[in-house]
């Protein structure tokens, strides 16, 4: 197909209203609506700005169907509409209504056609180098803007390709990171950078961590996996974690087809407005010794079956007593206590997310509290303590000013992956994991 060198904007009369410019490797736009172009992607459409020469977004379906006052829409088999509104930034589907078979999608043949695989050109794999700090950005930017129309709590600016970009570089230029790109008719289609962490906590590893990895189609991420991972293999990184959108179910399977499996959850959810409820009070210094009982109550139960979680090197008791009593002073971090018949039987602990580690970037959501730990005694677990300690924390930090929590969970942890959902939490990032061999 020849390449487009320019579109302008002409009104009926024939004037040109804006400057011409050059589409994105001189692509075809499918449709012009009142936002910009639409350019075909393999099963969505690309929308992007003539204006500032940048895409704006990607619409959920892959036929242009309509577009007025603040709404864009786009469909599939056009058995459902999928309306994203500019103004809120939420997306939504719509069905027909009773008796109406389907909506009309705009017959934009042949152009509107999905490349079929066998149309599209050769995917060109290459080690990651620093010219493609830019384009994987706007790949990253891309994913994330689709990743919000499923959870729009997560954080909106790196939606814009600048501030994802950063993201990129900040994975890019982590020590010894190393990765792949890869290239589809001279254009980005997919990358991916890893890192490794601290070996004595994660043995001889790898990370990919949530804005280390974009790919359009996610077939091509197996590809450039191969590359990378080849890497990764021969310096003895046998461990491989990767963060994933939970929402982004075709690279979840891509990833499981990479021998990934499901290791642990991220999880947020808004803060309701809920009133202080019976029997949790914020911890006080006549606690410190229940606190240090109750402290190792986590790492065992982890240690369990089916978790078999290694855990950290244990603290001394003096340790642990200490790091008690420096969290207490701190007005930033929320320790509460259950109690039953007068006897402290559960404790959870709330922080500002800006001190997590596994929190961050794209996985960040703006103005959040992380709930950084959570147990109670075994013997009273399923009489309430869990749901009172939780309540209590729902009004916590709203009344410290939080509007979004955050906590995560090993998904083979029988209890809590079970309980967090169930009081309202929704993934956003898996942590998927393999070891070779
Ligand atoms: C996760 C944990 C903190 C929850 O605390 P808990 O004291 O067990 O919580 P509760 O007793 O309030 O609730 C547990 C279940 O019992 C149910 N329950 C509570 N009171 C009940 C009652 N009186 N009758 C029947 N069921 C009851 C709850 O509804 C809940 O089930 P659901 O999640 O399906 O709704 C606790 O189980 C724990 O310490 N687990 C081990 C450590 C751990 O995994 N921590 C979290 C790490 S991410």
């Amino acid at each position: 197909m020849r390449a487009l060198s320019a579109v302008e904007e002409v009104t009926l009369e024939g004037t040109i209203t804006a400057r011409p410019v050059r589409p994105p490797n001189g692509r075809w736009p499918v449709a012009a609506i009142d936002d910009g172009l639409l350019f075909q992607g393999e099963s969505k459409l690309d929308l992007w700005d003539p204006a500032t020469e940048s895409f704006l977004a990607q619409l959920p379906g892959p036929f242009p169907a309509a577009t007025w006052g603040n709404r864009v829409v786009s469909c599939v088999e056009c058995d459902e509409l999928y309306l994203i509104d500019r103004d809120a930034d939420t997306q939504r589907t719509v069905l027909p209504p009773d008796g109406v078979a389907g909506f009309l999608k705009l017959d934009c043949q042949p152009t509107c056609t999905p490349v079929s695989s066998a149309a599209m050109g050769r995917l060109e794999t290459r080690p990651f180098t620093d010219e493609f700090l830019a384009p994987a950005g706007e790949l990253l930017a891309a994913r994330h803007r689709e990743h919000r129309g499923a959870e729009p709590l997560l954080p909106a600016r790196y939606e814009r390709a600048a501030a994802a970009t950063k993201e990129v570089a900040v994975q890019w230029r982590t020590e010894g990171a190393s990765g792949a790109v890869g290239i589809r008719d001279g254009r980005l289609v997919a990358y991916l950078l890893g890192a490794p962490k601290d070996e004595s906590r994660w043995g001889p590893n790898v990370w990919v961590e949530s804005a280390g990895h974009a790919s359009e189609d996610p077939e091509d991420l197996r590809d450039i996996y191969a590359t990378a991972a080849g890497r990764w293999f021969e310096e003895g990184r046998v461990r491989q974690y990767a963060l994933v959108p939970a929402s982004a179910t075709g690279h979840v399977s891509a990833w499981f087809r990479l021998s990934f499996g499901l290791q642990h959850a991220i999880g947020v959810r808004e803060l309701p407005e809920v009133p202080w409820p019976d029997g949790v009070r914020s911890a006080e210094l006549r606690d410190v010794d229940a606190l240090v009982d109750l402290s190792p109550l986590l790492s065992e139960h982890q240690a369990q079956p089916p978790v078999f979680g290694i855990g950290l090197p244990r603290e001394t008791a003096a340790e642990i007593r200490a790091e008690i009593l420096e969290d207490m002073a701190n007005n930033e971090i929320g320790d509460l206590v259950a109690e039953q018949n007068g006897r402290v039987v559960g404790a959870f602990q709330n922080v500002p997310v800006e001190l997590s580690s596994m929190h961050t970037s794209l996985a960040r959501p703006e103005g959040a509290v992380l709930l950084s730990w959570a147990a109670t005694r075994p013997e009273v677990r399923g009489s309430g303590a869990g749901i009172a300690l939780t309540q209590a924390t729902f009004a916590w930090a709203r009344e410290h000013g939080y509007t979004t929590i955050v906590t995560d969970w090993r998904v083979t942890n029988l209890i809590s992956s079970r309980f967090w959902p169930a009081r309202g939490f929704r993934e956003t990032f898996l942590r998927l994991y393999r070891h070779i061999p």
